[in-house]
C-alpha cells in the first residue's frame, strides 16, 4: 500500500490572465488531498472517494482513461473529480510501463471541490505519485508536474495553465508564465484568510466567457493585459516584503477580474466584508463564479467578519505550505 498527499493552492495574482500568457503567482496552502493506492491482482480500478466535502461514495470500474463510469456519482463535480483520477492513473501506469495494472484507490481531501483552491490538481498530483510508487517507480517532481498538467489540460479541453499542477507538485509559492514555471523562494509568510461560499464555478465556462469577451472587446483584452501588469507589480511587492502594497494589488486584481465577468455576488460580498474589517486586500481566487476568496489580514477581523457574512459558509486561516507532493507511507 502506498500513500501520497499534495497541497491545494490559491492565486495571489493572475488567474485567467495566465491562460493568455501573462504571468501569475500562486501559493500552496496547508490543506491537502491524500491518495492511498494498493495493487490488485486483476486489471480493475476501484476508487473510493472520502471527505470530498460531499458524502463518501465508492466507484468501481475497469479499464483505461476513456472508459465510462457506469455508476451513480452524486454530482457533476464528483464525476469530474473521477475523470481526473482516471487520467492520473493512466499517467502512472504509462510511467511505470504497466498499462493493465489493477489498483484500489482511496481519495481523501480537505480541499473543497471546484472552489478555487486547486482540489483537482492536488488529487491528480497525489494520485500520480502514489500510483507510480505502488507500481515501483519514483517519479521526479518535473515529471509529476508535467504528467499532472497533461491530465488537467485533457480534462479541461486545453484550457488549463500549469500553475495548479506545478504548485501542488513543488509546494511553496510559484511563478508561472506560459510553460515557464519556477518556485519563488523568498516569499514572506503572508497572513492569508480564505472565505468559502460553499459553491463552485465551472472553470471551462468561465474561461470560455473570458475568451469571448477578449475577442469581442479590445478593452477586455486590455483588462487581461492589465492583470499581467498587476502581477508584475505584485512580484516586486512580494520581493520587497511590502504587505500593504500586496493587499492594494489584490484589491486591484479583484476589480479587474470582476470587470471580465468572473466574480459573483457571494464572492463580492465576502471581498467587501473582509475589506470593511480592515483587511489589507481581498480578491477571488481561481476560476471564480463562486467558491473562495483570499484576504490579507494580520488581525482576527476579516475571518470574524466573514463568518457573519451571508453567503459565507466557512472562513479559515491558510498557511503557506512549503512542501509539495510527499510520501505519507
Ligand atoms: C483556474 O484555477 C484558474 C484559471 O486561470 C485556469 C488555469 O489557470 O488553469 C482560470
Amino acid at each position: 500500500m502506498t500513500v501520497s498527499s499534495a497541497p491545494g493552492k490559491l492565486y495571489l495574482f493572475g488567474e485567467h490572465a495566465v491562460v493568455y500568457g501573462e504571468p501569475a503567482v500562486g501559493c500552496a496552502i496547508d490543506r491537502r488531498a491524500r491518495v492511498t493506492v494498493e495493487r490488485r491482482d486483476d486489471d480493475r480500478l476501484q476508487v473510493e472517494a472520502r471527505d470530498l466535502t460531499l458524502d463518501g461514495f465508492t466507484v468501481e470500474y475497469s479499464g483505461g482513461a476513456n472508459d465510462q463510469l457506469d455508476v451513480n456519482v452524486p454530482t457533476p463535480l464528483v464525476e469530474a473529480a473521477m475523470g481526473y483520477v482516471d487520467g492520473a492513473v493512466e499517467q502512472a501506469r504509462e510511467a511505470a510501463g504497466a498499462p493493465d495494472a489493477g489498483l484500489d484507490l482511496i481519495v481523501e481531501s480537505e480541499i473543497p471541490l471546484g472552489a478555487g483552491l486547486s482540489s483537482s490538481a492536488a488529487v491528480i498530483v497525489a494520485t500520480i505519485d502514489a500510483a507510480a510508487r505502488e507500481l515501483g517507480v519514483d517519479l521526479p517532481a518535473e515529471e509529476i508536474a508535467d504528467r499532472a498538467y497533461r491530465v488537467e489540460h485533457g480534462v479541461q479541453d486545453g484550457q488549463a495553465s500549469r500553475t495548479d499542477t506545478f504548485c501542488s507538485t513543488v509546494g511553496g509559492a510559484v511563478r508561472v508564465e506560459g510553460d515557464d514555471c519556477e518556485r519563488i523562494d523568498d516569499i514572506p509568510d503572508l497572513p492569508l484568510v480564505v472565505g468559502y461560499d460553499g459553491g463552485a464555478g465551472d472553470t471551462g465556462e468561465l474561461v470560455a466567457g473570458v475568451r469571448a469577451l477578449r475577442e469581442e472587446y479590445d478593452f477586455a483584452a486590455d483588462t487581461v493585459g492589465a492583470i499581467g501588469d498587476v502581477v508584475r507589480r505584485g512580484e516586486r511587492a512580494l520581493a520587497e516584503d511590502d504587505v500593504e502594497e500586496i493587499g492594494r494589488l489584490m484589491d486591484f486584481n479583484h476589480g479587474l477580474l470582476s470587470a471580465i465577468g468572473v466574480s459573483s455576488r457571494s464572492l463580492d460580498a465576502m471581498v467587501w466584508a473582509a475589506r470593511e474589517a480592515d483587511a489589507l486586500g481581498a480578491k477571488l481566487t481561481g476560476a471564480g463564479g463562486g467558491g473562495c476568496i483570499v484576504a490579507l489580514d494580520e488581525t482576527p477581523g476579516a475571518q470574524t467578519a466573514l463568518r457573519y457574512t451571508p453567503g459565507c459558509e466557512d472562513a479559515f486561516r491558510a498557511g503557506l505550505d512549503r512542501d509539495g507532493v510527499r510520501a505519507e507511507g
